[in-house]
């Protein structure tokens, strides 16, 4: 009688049992959720439209403004633009607030402590620091989970679309506010709206956001990851090392590291991430020189 195994070995194999394949993963640190990525994806869709649909306006008299407004299909079509991205603006905005509310709700009178984003007396501590190892005075700031300037970078945002969401909207509705409010308040808002319009898209493409996150060293020439939401961790380690040692002193360390895996899809990934970098940063440079050239013509 046949032993067990010879039994197995004559049976006609169809399977073949290929040796499984090695994934390489590499640990990574958990820097943005889900709803950070979604959020900043609806910034940078709807504020890249505001921008390129609004301008042409303010400077309707150059030939490049004129140029534009042919692109997107005439002046109508792209004040239609220009709306259609306010209501993502709102949408952005009224989510993000909801989510603070709950957050300083938790938080418990713990403000500063519990909510990472609102300014304390080490911001400022931050700022003299960093002119201090600018000018070679000092070593440089060591920062927590935000820096002063990404926090700047935010609430700046925040108080910013309000002005020039309340603005635009008397615009878009001048028969509805013009029952409450003299007419002359319709040219006030639209001096308001375009001239912090104009301080928004500095910020953002030239004085902060662009420049603090691509361009410093450690990033430069792009920083991917409000995209793909982690980073190496001795990457993270470097750059926020007072997050880290709290995490460590507290214990949570692992609730922020996450097992990712480096597959072809990380590298087609990586391209992508890139080219929509490098698309927004052109653009945004394109959009100054313009602005540049039609100020000083
Ligand atoms: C909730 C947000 C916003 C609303 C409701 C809104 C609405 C409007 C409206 C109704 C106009 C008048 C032009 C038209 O009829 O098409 C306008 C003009 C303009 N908007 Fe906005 N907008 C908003 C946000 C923004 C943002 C974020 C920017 C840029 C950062 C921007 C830049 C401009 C510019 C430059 C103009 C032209 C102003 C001028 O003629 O000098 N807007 N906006």
């Amino acid at each position: 009688m046949a032993s067990t195994s010879e039994t197995i070995t004559e049976q006609p194999t169809t399977e073949v049992v290929r040796p499984k394949k090695q994934v390489r993963t590499r640990i990574e640190y958990r820097r943005f959720n889900v709803f950070h990525r979604w959020m900043h994806f609806l910034v940078f869709c709807s504020f890249t439209v505001l921008v390129f649909t609004g301008m042409p306006l303010k400077y309707k008299d150059t030939a490049w403004a004129q140029w534009f407004m042919d692109l997107f299909g005439g002046v109508t079509a792209a004040g239609v633009y220009h709306r259609i991205a306010a209501i993502v603006t709102v949408f952005y905005w009224t989510a993000e607030m909801l989510v603070m509310v709950i957050m300083v709700l938790k938080a418990r009178g713990k403000l500063k402590s519990r909510i990472p984003l609102f300014f304390n007396g080490k911001d400022l501590q931050d700022v003299i620091g960093m002119f201090a190892w600018f000018f070679g005075r000092g070593p440089k700031p060591q920062f927590d989970r935000y820096t002063y300037w990404e926090k700047f970078d935010y609430l700046s945002l925040v108080a910013g679309t309000v002005i020039i969401g309340m603005t635009g909207f008397m615009m878009w509705f001048p028969l509805e506010f013009t029952k409450v409010l003299p007419g002359y308040w319709l040219n006030v808002a639209l001096v308001i709206h375009s001239n912090e319009a104009l301080l928004a898209m500095g910020v953002i493409f030239i004085f902060v956001h662009f420049f603090s996150a691509h361009l410093k060293p450690e990033s430069f020439p792009l920083d991917k990851v409000i995209f793909t939401g982690s980073l190496p961790v001795d990457h993270y380690k470097a750059e926020r090392p007072l997050e880290y040692a709290r995490r460590v002193r507290e214990g949570t360390l692992d609730e922020v590291l996450i097992e990712r895996r480096i597959t072809w899809k990380t590298y087609a990934a990586d391209v992508v991430w890139w080219t929509i970098t490098l698309i927004a940063g052109v653009s945004a440079l394109m959009m100054t020189a313009f602005i540049i050239w039609s100020v000083f013509d």
